[in-house]
């Protein structure tokens, strides 16, 4: 695969765009790929409303183990090198589809996190949501009102945060480079994004071992993975 290196200075907004794919290569599972959550799980049984409302308990218990699976791996060369673009450089976003905090525990700031994350609880009976990063399960699965604490993640059938979307959708639509790494770009609206980007005149890249659902949008594709990609793509 023949890289050609991108001179940051050359671009005034630059939004990385990631997906399950960024976070593979540190051992996190992907959900669709080859062994993908979701051949192993049904989403209808742990990811969506109906699932917590029915059986809080076991839906914990699935997002208890992303916990204690995203703890046990680390941050890899590519969240490295894009912590160092946003040091470089006056403006740079981070949208991601990732609830693992991977990109955080890289020192990468102001991640934009569309799908909530595994590191928050909400109390939707007292209307709060707090962070839990205890290193493990979650410290509590309750709130002290009785009710159920709920994980801040957008499940499926969830309507996504309106604020949360806005903010992806400034800085996606200001950007003049955008790279999309490693999703499979079959989730709305975040399979939209390469759309977004291209038709606010931005250069598109893609960097994913496998053809996404959007590859034809993009202007140069990298058939590689992150961590071998990202850092021959920037250098610092
Ligand atoms: N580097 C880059 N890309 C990779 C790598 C890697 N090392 N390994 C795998 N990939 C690519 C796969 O080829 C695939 O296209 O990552 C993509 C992962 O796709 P999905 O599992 O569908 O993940 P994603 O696109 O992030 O899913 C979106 O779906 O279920 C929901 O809420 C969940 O946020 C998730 C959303």
């Amino acid at each position: 695969m023949d890289i050609k290196a991108i001179n940051i200075k050359k671009y005034e907004r630059i939004v990385f765009f990631t997906g399950a794919g960024m976070s593979a290569e540190s051992g996190v599972p992907t959900y669709r790929g080859e062994g993908g959550i979701w051949h192993e799980y049904k989403w209808q049984e742990y990811a969506c409303q109906d699932a917590w409302e029915k059986n809080p308990e076991k839906v914990f218990d699935f997002h208890d183990l992303r916990r204690e699976e995203a703890l046990k791996c680390f941050p890899h060369k590519g969240h490295e090198i894009i912590t160092d673009v946003q040091n470089s450089h006056p403006d740079v976003s981070i949208v991601t589809q990732n609830i693992d905090g991977m990109h955080q525990r890289a020192g990468t700031e102001n991640v934009i996190e569309l799908h909530g994350s595994i590191w928050r609880v909400r109390c939707e009976n007292e209307d709060w949501i707090k962070e839990d990063l205890a290193e493990g399960p979650f410290a509590n699965r309750t709130c002290d009102c009785g009710a159920w604490l709920r994980p801040d993640i957008i499940w499926f059938s969830d309507m996504l945060n309106q604020a949360v979307l806005q903010k992806a959708d400034e800085a996606i639509s200001n950007c003049d480079l955008f790279i999309s790494i490693g999703t499979s770009g079959v989730v709305w609206p975040a399979a939209g994004y390469p759309h977004l980007a291209k038709s606010s005149g931005a250069l598109c890249i893609e960097v994913n071992p496998k053809p996404s659902e959007q590859s034809n949008m993009y202007d140069f594709v990298y058939r590689g993975k992150a961590g071998d990609a990202l850092p021959k793509l920037f250098i610092l």
